[in-house]
């Protein structure tokens, strides 16, 4: 379980400070598929990077299954990161001229593993997700979609027991996008926590717990009924 208490995150300084967010008490429950759903410039992805540890808050507090992540060095932070966390980004970020394979295996090779385990771990990973065909493909030779279905199992290679996901279906058709919702929901079914960055309300429906960003400031709430529309638009 990851907690935020009271988390403010201030950009820069002076006239020109941007308060991204404000007194933020949110919590990301184990196992279960959380959305942070707010429009563009409402601190969705700051949110993120404090859940991630990616950026440490300017005040406030963020604790991970009982640690608080700002008493942790550098080095401890980034170990935790890689034990912990898998990020899914908007663009992809794949190696183009690498292999499907050699993308998914990369995290392991940080982790220290053996490249015949790693190959093995990889190649059982894109089989279970329905990428078997894909394996020895340059990921440049991929569709968005195929893209962004090889970069959710690049952050499961390794384990985490989390995997946050900023705006995956940004850069995708609607059918790809689906497709992409729906491979999330199986990894949240099998286990782990899947935090979802949009500002997309028909992809935040697919998450239990719903936090809900305006200006910096977070709303906690269930999932988001099927009729409802939260902008008010
Ligand atoms: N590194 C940064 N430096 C200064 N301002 C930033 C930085 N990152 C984000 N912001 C500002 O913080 C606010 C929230 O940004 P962000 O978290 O990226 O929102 P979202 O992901 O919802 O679009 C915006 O006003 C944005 O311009
Ligand atoms: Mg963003």
């Amino acid at each position: 379980m990851i907690e935020l208490k009271h988390v403010d995150k201030i950009y820069g300084k002076g006239d020109g400070a941007v308060h991204a967010l404000k007194d933020v008490c949110v919590t990301i429950r184990d196992g279960k598929f959380t959305a942070i759903l707010g429009k563009s410039g409402s601190g969705k992805s700051t949110l993120m990077n404090m859940i991630g540890g990616l950026d440490s808050p300017t005040a406030g507090e963020v604790w991970s299954d009982g640690k608080l992540l700002g008493a942790l060095n550098k080095n401890q932070l980034a170990a935790y990161r890689n034990r912990t966390t898998g990020f899914v980004f908007q663009s992809f970020y794949l190696e183009p001229t690498f292999t499907v394979l050699d993308n998914v295996a990369m995290p392991l090779i940080i982790a220290g593993m053996k490249r015949k385990e790693r190959e093995a771990r990889a190649v059982e990973l894109l089989e279970k997700l329905g990428l078997a065909d894909k394996i020895h493909k340059r990921a440049s030779e991929l569709s968005g979609g195929q893209k962004q279905r090889v970069s959710i199992a690049r952050a499961l290679v390794h384990g985490p027991s989390v995997v946050l996901a900023d705006e995956p279906t940004g850069n995708l058709d609607s059918q790809s996008g689906r497709e992409v919702m729906e491979l999330l929901k199986r990894v949240a079914d099998e286990g782990k926590a899947v935090v979802l960055v949009t500002h997309n309300i028909a992809d935040a429906k697919y998450a239990e717990d719903v936090i809900f960003l305006r200006d910096g400031v977070a709303e906690m709430r269930g999932p988001i009924a099927e009729s409802e529309n939260l902008y008010g638009e």
